[in-house]
């Protein structure tokens, strides 16, 4: 049976990138854009690019490299936002700038300090004004879910007849439910003259924990785009989870009656780029993606499933790329198994980096007898997302020492950009903390660590450890990642990490950016 599309547009790199400590650099966004294409999203928004001069050059990077989906750049209703939009979106196959204005009573009054007319007439003339450079513009009226419906209706029409071909609705606070979202769309149907001339799209923040379900309300009730992210994540509690939208249209086809176009069996890949780069560990017990989602605990679920599947099991876990984690390589593997192995990942890599990777991958088979696709993905990842140029400490070295009752010592010896060794001695509260307490002797700067996770990438006592963390100085706050073996070790290269992006980010911005403050 032939279904109706609904389309996706995934905003993991706008809105799921503006949530707290979530910092991705270009070659990060870039290889998550890349991904989210293999996916089959068809919309990737990859950024706001008036917000800053890193955010443009993201979004024309994607524009100029990713093919198959479109890319859309983030703009308020004014001129110089669109401008930059549609210049950072010049080189795209299927460009899209999405212009949002607020249109709820109290951000009215209290945000913008505009009546209603004068709320319709910026939306029309920026959309307008965007029509010149770009076909595809979808409109966005801020926090719609607490706005007026007849107002609602009202800028809804007068946005379509100035020519934007996607209306947005967001929930943007997270207030709504899912009955009332999807009266409120069948509303906007009912009462939107010219809506066939647009498509409808929903846009949920997950504030009560209903993002999903207001989202699915949406589709039931006529939306034909679904705005998420990846892992939900987002502003504040986070955006609607693709993950979980795609599978319930999957899992319950007749239902909802529509289709997308989403390969499922990249969701796992995808969502373990997504919380290795951002930091945000998937919860255990999260829907499709937690480490828990398909295991069967109890007697009881488990005798069940072992005689038949559908007893406990709605989905298959195939269906969302999760396999057994297969072993891969071993000590005695050569450069071209490696590079096969690489291949059948998805990467490429030149001679150079294959090069790098090659004698780190004999390093790590010493240290663990077992190599796992996540231990080569780890391998691949600490090359790719290295950021040579923004180091200025590279950490040599570190003695460790602590025992029951004793205060822990540890020494580390750092190389800066001209090759001068400083070593420094610390003690501290535990092993991490005398890591942390002897790097700063030596960089000067004074430090927070307000959070520290580690995660094991694989299974056993000899796993790769990922460690993230998220250090504050001077009011600014940097994530640091580390991997390894011994997880000492790796955080300690999470925290020379976290320090070298804050040492670079010190660095005066060459570029102008604009104060997000505005409309
Ligand atoms: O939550 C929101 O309202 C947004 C808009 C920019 C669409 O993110
Ligand atoms: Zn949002």
């Amino acid at each position: 049976m032939s279904l109706e599309r609904l389309v996706i547009f995934d905003t993991t790199l706008r809105d799921g990138e503006q949530c707290p400590g979530a910092s991705l650099n270009l070659k990060e966004k870039l290889e998550i854009a890349r991904k989210l294409a293999t996916l089959n999203v068809d919309v990737i928004e990859a950024g706001f690019p008036i917000a800053s001069p890193g955010d443009f050059d993201s979004v024309k990077e994607i524009a100029r490299e990713i093919r198959g989906s479109s890319i859309a750049g983030l703009a308020r209703a004014l001129e110089k936002d669109i401008e930059a939009a549609a210049r950072a979106l010049e080189k795209a196959e299927s460009p899209r700038i999405h212009i949002f204005l607020s249109t709820s009573k109290t951000h009215r009054e209290h945000k913008l300090q505009k009546n209603k007319s004068e709320i319709i007439k910026m939306a029309t003339d920026a959309v307008q004004f965007g029509k010149k450079f770009c076909d595809d513009i979808e409109f966005s009226p801020e926090d719609a879910s607490r706005t007026e419906q007849d107002f609602l209706c009202e800028v809804i029409e007068a946005v379509i007849d100035a020519g934007a071909k996607t209306v947005n609705i967001p929930d943007t606070v997270g207030y709504a439910v899912p009955d009332e979202f999807g009266e409120l769309i069948s509303n906007i149907k009912s009462n939107v003259s010219n809506i066939d001339k647009a498509v409808i799209s929903v846009h949920c923040h997950n504030d009560l924990g209903m993002a999903v379900a207001n989202s699915l309300a949406a589709v039931k009730a006529g939306a034909r785009q679904v705005e998420c992210t990846i892992n939900g994540i987002g502003e504040r509690a986070g955006n609607a989870a693709m993950e979980e939208i795609v599978m319930a249209l999957k899992t319950r086809r007749n239902f909802f009656g529509v289709d997308t176009r989403i390969d499922t069996q990249q969701i796992m890949p995808c969502s373990k780029l997504v919380s290795s780069l951002t930091g945000f560990f998937v919860q255990r017990n999260k829907a499709i993606v937690g480490k828990n989602a398909f295991a069967h605990e109890s007697g009881v679920h488990q005798d069940g499933f072992l005689k038949k599947k559908d007893t406990y099991e709605i989905m298959n876990p195939k269906d969302i790329g999760l396999e057994e984690s297969e072993l891969v390589l071993g000590k005695h593997s050569g450069r071209n198994a490696l590079s096969k192995k690489i291949e059948d990942l998805g990467y490429t890599l030149t001679d150079s980096e294959l090069k790098e990777v090659f004698e780190d991958f004999k390093i790590l088979a010493d240290e663990k007898k077992d190599l796992f696709e996540e231990d080569i993905l780890s391998l691949i990842q600490k090359q790719k997302f290295s950021e040579e140029d923004l180091i200025t400490y590279k950490l040599e070295s570190i003695k460790c020492s602590f025992e029951s009752g004793k205060i822990p010592k540890a020494s580390v010896v750092l190389t800066n950009r001209d090759g001068e060794k400083n070593e420094a001695t610390a003690n501290g509260d535990g092993p991490v903390d005398s890591i942390c307490n002897a790097i700063d002797s030596i960089t000067g700067l004074s430090c927070k660590l307000i959070d520290y996770q580690v995660m094991s990438k694989t299974k056993g006592r000899d796993a790769q450890g990922e460690v993230t963390v998220r250090v504050v100085s001077d009011n600014r706050e940097v994530l640091g990642k580390g991997v390894g073996v011994n997880t000492i070790e790796a955080s300690g290269f999470a925290y020379i990490n976290a320090i070298n992006k804050l040492l670079f980010k010190a660095k005066p911005d060459s570029l102008e950016c604009d104060d997000i403050t505005g409309p």
